[in-house]
């Protein structure tokens, strides 16, 4: 679709072609600063990048909250794939996340003058992920309850409840991916401002690492224990029966 006319024009007089005025470009590519009011050019980067981590972001809640009601209504295979797109988004932003690294740490210290007390830790989507979880896990532990089976029954003997399966590890995906953001945002955050440095939000370095420990499903975790010491209960008084006396690995 076009909107070509004979006679010069300025961007205002333009007729709005009807791609731009479905996705609305004029607003999204007006959300960040000009070129005159950045305090330096690679600042187009940082916002562009933790905005498309608030887009992303806001899918994933989306498939987060979905999977939650698929799993309240026994839709365990829908509910698998929810969870599967929620995981793969999560590699969109990651990438994205990379384009900070080509700004340098002396750049970054320019725009980082301009951020106040702003801090990601407020980011709209990551809280919202945060506050998804825990009903993602009850709806989890629902479904478990009322196929009445556990956790580690299921790990142990995955073919029982195949779906259930799925979102288990679909979930446990989606456990490891936001642990991997948050290592690699570690990572980046240092590159940028070393190891001792507070964050313009007022969290030092030292904190930020130890969310390293924070997961979103421990049990899922737990779990693993739990079968690892089921399978060495097994096989200790298989050893026993057989009387050979040889410990586990
Ligand atoms: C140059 C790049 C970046 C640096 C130097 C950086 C630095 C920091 C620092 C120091 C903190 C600790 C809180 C504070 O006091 O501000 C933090 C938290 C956070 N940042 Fe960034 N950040 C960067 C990029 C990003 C991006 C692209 C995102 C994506 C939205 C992001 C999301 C977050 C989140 C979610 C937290 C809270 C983390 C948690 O509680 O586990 N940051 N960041």
């Amino acid at each position: 679709m076009s909107s070509t006319t004979q006679t010069p024009h300025t961007s205002r007089q333009r007729r709005e072609t009807m791609y731009e005025r479905y996705l609305r470009t004029d607003e999204l590519l007006d959300l960040q600063k000009p070129a005159d009011e950045r305090l330096h050019p690679d600042e187009l980067t940082f916002q562009v990048v933790h905005q498309t981590f608030e887009l992303w972001w806001k899918m994933t809640v989306q498939q987060l909250r979905l999977a939650t009601e698929q799993l309240g209504s026994g839709s365990y295979g829908e509910a698998a794939r929810a969870l599967r797109r929620a995981v793969s988004a999560q590699g969109v932003v990651s990438q994205a996340m990379r384009q900070l690294e080509f700004v340098s740490p002396a750049d970054f210290l320019v725009i980082r003058t301009g951020l106040g007390d702003g801090s990601g830790a407020d980011s709209p989507g990551f809280r919202a992920i945060l506050r998804a979880a825990p009903d993602l896990w009850d709806a989890f532990e629902g479904a478990l309850n009322r196929e009445q089976t556990t956790l580690v029954d299921i790990y142990a003997a995955p073919q029982t409840h195949p779906a259930l399966y799925d979102c288990a590890e679909q979930l446990t995906d989606f456990d490891e991916i936001f642990h991997v953001f948050r290592a690699a945002h570690l990572k980046l955050a240092q590159r940028n401002l070393g190891l001792q440095a507070t964050g313009t939000g007022g969290t030092p370095m030292e904190m930020l690492a130890r969310t390293l420990g924070d997961l979103l499903f421990p049990s899922l975790w737990e779990a693993r224990d739990a079968l690892l010491a089921r399978v060495q209960a097994q096989q200790g008084s298989t050893d026993l029966s057989n009387a050979t006396g040889h410990g586990n690995s």
